[in-house]
């Protein structure tokens, strides 16, 4: 009896407190929004406002630097092809989906058609057209083709980047590893065991 009673005020008691903290917490939550919708406010006052139309960039893709003039809107991708006819990494389906557009920024991996090129400012890009060095392939690039790991080569730019980025971090990786850095990019031609045999088998990558 007396257990049941000290269980039924716990409950009771619970109950108290859980409204109690409720409005508590819905009057702090209420306060946040006030602070951070005005640091918000705050900022966006001081940010300059950018667009609709072109401003002044500038990018450095494989060591060079291009001045340009984009909408904001544009993104890397088309920044790199259509004004700096830079087309290696190609668009496939410009949604973050396939990783045709693969390119190394800083050393990490990212979808060239989901950054905005005002984005990329002050930053290294990274895209196939740098791997070579005269006629020397690089060596993932001749991994490439000595396994066989290209039929239209649509995909194949943003492969040979994604495996750079994994070598130059982790120059004999297990298959998962392969596996997991490589999952981004899809073939539609089929040619996945391919390139999971050149990830796996290139030598003389350098750490990035
Ligand atoms: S074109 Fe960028 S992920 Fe497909
Ligand atoms: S080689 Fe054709 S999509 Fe991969």
């Amino acid at each position: 009896m007396g257990r049941k009673l000290a269980s039924r005020r716990r409950r009771s008691g619970s109950t108290d407190v859980s409204r109690r903290d409720f409005f508590k917490t819905v009057g702090a939550s209420s306060v946040a929004a006030t602070v951070v919708t005005g640091a918000r406010a705050e900022l966006d006052a001081q940010a300059p406002v950018l667009g609709p139309s072109e401003v002044a960039i500038t990018l450095t893709i494989n060591g060079q630097r291009h001045q340009l003039k984009v909408e904001p809107r544009v993104t890397l991708l088309d920044a790199m092809r259509t004004r700096l006819d830079i087309t290696g990494q190609k668009r496939v389906c410009d949604r973050g989906s396939c990783g045709a557009c693969t390119v190394i920024i800083d050393g990490r991996t990212y979808y060239a058609c989901s950054m905005l090129a005002i984005d990329a400012q002050g930053k290294n890009v990274r895209t196939v057209e740098g791997l070579s060095t005269g006629n020397t392939l690089h060596p993932v690039q001749q991994a490439f083709c000595d396994h066989d790991a290209l039929m239209c080569g649509f995909c194949t730019p943003g492969f040979v980047m994604a495996t750079v980025a994994l070598l130059e971090k982790t120059p004999s990786p297990t298959i998962e590893q392969a596996k997991r850095a490589l999952d981004g990019n899809v073939c539609r031609c089929g040619t996945n065991i391919g390139v999971l045999a050149a990830a796996l088998r290139t030598k003389g990558v350098s750490r990035g």
